[in-house]
């Protein structure tokens, strides 16, 4: 069943529809062109480059057979050189292949093309029905079912897509797709929508509940930072030195290795990680050797980064007053943060 939505804007599309030059091709070489071209660039500036890139190859056996150089000066101007670089060389896959490829699947075997791409060029050029999903579909839906999903997570993106894909009329793929980006471009924009003017106002579920700027949402998400920390695994005559971690921090309540906070190559002299307010503190130890450098663990806001060193010796190091000194085969009898199991892995041996 096609939905009013779908009716309304495919009507809508029939009356507004941009005047755009690809619009009066089917031939898929020229729809791909446009599609890579207005990937980052605005219709306004894109249309110039589509024309001269045309003139200049017109048919993809021309683009295959030039150089990159020669591309990429046509390209001059336009930004995201990756593109043009991909251009040429999907040019040559597509000329290897024998045939311009139809389908979404197809279609992303090409260098530079993604879902989006795919969908766009299949339903345009083929009239395949594939719903072509970006950030102007997401706001259309968004607003117009009211939809609360997050655009900027796999889940949102995954709903917005099946949803696309139900109202897509599939003897329409193309022209649907088209009105979707004119209509999320001049009517439904970002922001200031022309909302007195929408055809699916009555519908609106945004515009009703007065939701038309928080819609569509995006989770907010926190920075990423990166993290180096350091241990030391100390083994004494069978035993080694671990500690709990305190409250206010990651892994609260885990055991670990010596962690340390300042340590040469070549040098016999680490220095402990003290809190801010105490004295630095050191260990002389012979032959430290250095197990595994840059050890990398992801935690949902940090990346840690960590090196992990050994050494043996004969006498107890003084330690701060918070390590205890455990056989090392009780060692798992201590719960442990799953980045020093990493580490404890690689290990020359334990007894
Ligand atoms: N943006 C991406 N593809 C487009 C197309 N075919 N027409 C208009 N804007 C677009």
């Amino acid at each position: 069943m096609i939905s009013k939505f779908t009716t309304t804007i495919l009507e809508w599309f029939s009356r507004n529809a941009r005047d755009l030059p690809w619009r009066q091709t089917r031939d898929p070489y020229a729809i791909w062109l446009s599609e890579i071209i207005l990937q980052q660039t605005r219709v306004e500036q894109g249309t110039d480059y589509w024309w001269r890139l045309l003139q200049r190859f017109p048919t993809v056996e021309d683009l295959a057979s030039a150089t990159e150089d020669e591309v990429l000066r046509l390209w001059q101007g336009l930004g995201y050189y990756s593109r043009a670089r991909n251009l040429h060389a999907a040019a040559q896959q597509i000329v290897a292949k024998g045939a311009f490829p139809a389908t979404p699947e197809a279609l992303r075997k090409l260098k530079g093309i993604g879902d989006y791409t795919a969908a766009a060029i299949a339903s345009i050029a083929f009239g395949y029905p594939a719903a072509a999903v970006d950030g102007n579909v997401y706001r259309v839906l968004a607003r117009h079912y009211g939809i609360q999903a997050p655009i900027n997570t796999t889940e949102g993106k995954n709903l917005f897509t099946e949803l696309a894909n139900e109202l897509l009329p599939h003897s329409q793929a193309g022209a649907f797709n088209q009105a979707l980006m004119d209509f999320g471009a001049t009517v439904c924009t970002p922001r200031n929508p022309m909302c007195s003017d929408c055809p699916l106002a009555d519908t609106c579920i945004a515009l009703h509940e007065h939701k038309v700027d928080s819609l569509p949402a995006k989770l907010a998400k926190t920075k990423v930072t990166q993290r180096h920390l350091a241990y030391i695994y100390i083994k004494c005559n069978g035993y080694t030195a671990i500690h709990r971690r305190g409250a206010g921090d990651i892994w609260q309540g885990l055991w670990e290795p010596v962690i340390i906070s300042g340590w040469t190559e070549n040098s016999n002299v680490i220095q402990l990680e003290t809190a801010p307010d105490e004295q630095h503190q050191y260990v002389d130890l012979n032959d430290i050797q250095v197990l595994a450098r840059d050890v990398r663990h992801v935690l949902t806001h940090r990346i840690l980064h960590a090196d992990f060193l050994y050494a043996e010796t004969f006498a107890r190091p003084a330690l701060p007053a918070d390590y205890i000194w455990v056989p090392e085969a009780a060692l798992d009898n201590y719960g442990m943060p799953r980045l020093v199991e990493k580490l404890l892995e690689r290990l020359p041996s334990r007894t």
